[in-house]
């Protein structure tokens, strides 16, 4: 049978495959969803708005009071930002597609962190692109440097895509690091994607975004999977100060999903109005589990990790000899934890595992336990 090349060349991503394996009794750290319920008050608002007829498409740009409501929790960054500013997408994900469909044309490259959020380079694949993955090393708290970026430019580079705080690394960028990060793109004239969709999940410091810091070419795709525990929801944004750019990009989302969810967007509308303060609990409990799981970490031989700052990731380097991430997951996943290979990230990952730490600190501690006897029996200690 025929199908395009785009899929013959697409593959399945490799923290899917670990978690399809896992037994029931596996001490699950595997994908990167908050074990909390939405806010009581968003479920309720759910309800309601569909019981009272809110069952309909939408404007394609989505609900103008939410859209209201998410430009101005950006305005102490873009005062002058508005609902015209923001599209409503069905998730992150979909925010992703958009962008890339509008400022991405065949053999156009756009340069990723790797490693790197398994959609990204598949993505810009998807839309004729060329993904060109820029390193952010273990050794420079996974930010990447000015130096290796200039270094993959090439006359075809048209966009450059950061994600602060960072799935799988759980790395984040200081003010210095992200105005920097601005002035190559501003240098070369590349549009900057900022993945911004950890900005509620940021522990010893305020949020560093890329918009609002001077330079217009900046788009953000964010979400309310992590900052209010709806992964399974479906719904995110894209917002930029630049005009243009969000005619284009709604025009993509229309023949992309239409619209985003009608009721659903009362539902955040009432989450961001009445529980503005729900993903801070949640922070606290994330900032806890982090401590634990660092601890637990480093006190293995083998073992180095950073204390990442935001995000709920922790991306340890993990020494056993002659074996890969990806052999060392699976024995892992044999004692009853599921974790993810690094080296599911992009190659840059391979010597690393991803922990999240999505999962009460009791499960944390057990699953811990069951980390240190494994890789104890793997390195003859
Ligand atoms: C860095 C990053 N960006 C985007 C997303 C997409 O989130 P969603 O599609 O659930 O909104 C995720 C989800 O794990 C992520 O980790």
């Amino acid at each position: 049978m025929r199908f395009s090349d785009r899929a013959n060349s697409i593959r399945p991503t490799g923290v899917r495959r670990m978690f399809d394996m896992a037994g029931d009794d596996a001490v699950q750290f595997g994908l990167g969803e908050p074990d909390f319920q939405p806010p009581e008050v968003a479920i309720k608002a759910f309800t309601r708005a569909m019981e009272d007829g809110r069952n309909k498409y939408t404007t394609t740009a989505g609900l103008p009071p939410l859209r209201k409501k998410i430009a101005e929790s950006w305005h102490h960054l873009l005062p002058e930002i508005d609902e015209s500013n923001v599209c409503m997408t069905m998730s992150g994900t979909n925010a992703l597609l958009d962008i890339f469909l509008a400022i991405v044309n065949p053999d156009d490259e756009v340069l990723l962190p790797e490693p790197y959020f398994p959609l990204y380079p598949t993505d810009v694949v998807i839309c004729g692109g060329k993904p060109i993955n820029y390193p952010c090393k273990f050794e420079n708290g996974f930010v990447p440097e000015i130096a290796d970026l200039e270094e993959r430019l090439s006359d075809r580079t048209v966009a450059v895509l950061y994600n602060f705080p960072s799935n799988p690394t759980g790395g984040n960028v200081t003010p210095k690091e992200r105005d920097e990060l601005i002035d190559f793109a501003r240098k070369n004239d590349l549009w900057i994607i900022t993945d911004e969709v950890y900005d509620r999940i940021v522990y010893d410091s305020e949020h560093v975004s890329f918009i609002g810091a001077g330079y217009d070419k900046v788009i953000m795709i964010n979400s309310f999977s992590k900052t209010f525990a709806m992964t399974g929801w479906r719904i995110g944004y894209v917002l930029s100060e630049n005009k243009e750019a969000m005619g284009h990009i709604t025009k993509m989302q229309y023949y992309v999903t239409a619209c985003s969810n009608d009721a659903m967007q009362y539902a955040v509308l009432e989450a961001m109005e009445k529980a503005s303060d729900y993903p801070d609990q949640m922070c606290q409990e994330f900032k806890a589990r982090r401590d634990l799981i660092c601890e637990r970490l480093n006190s293995m031989p083998g073992v180095t990790c950073h204390v990442p700052t935001g995000a709920f990731y922790v991306f340890p380097k993990v020494e056993v000899l002659g074996m890969n991430s990806e052999e060392i997951a699976m024995a892992l996943l044999e004692g009853g934890v599921l974790c993810s290979p690094g080296s599911a990230f992009g190659d840059a990952g391979e010597g690393h595992l991803r922990f999240a730490y999505t999962i009460g600190r009791d499960s944390i501690s057990r699953g811990m336990d069951r980390v240190e006897k494994v890789l104890a029996e793997l390195r003859g200690d």
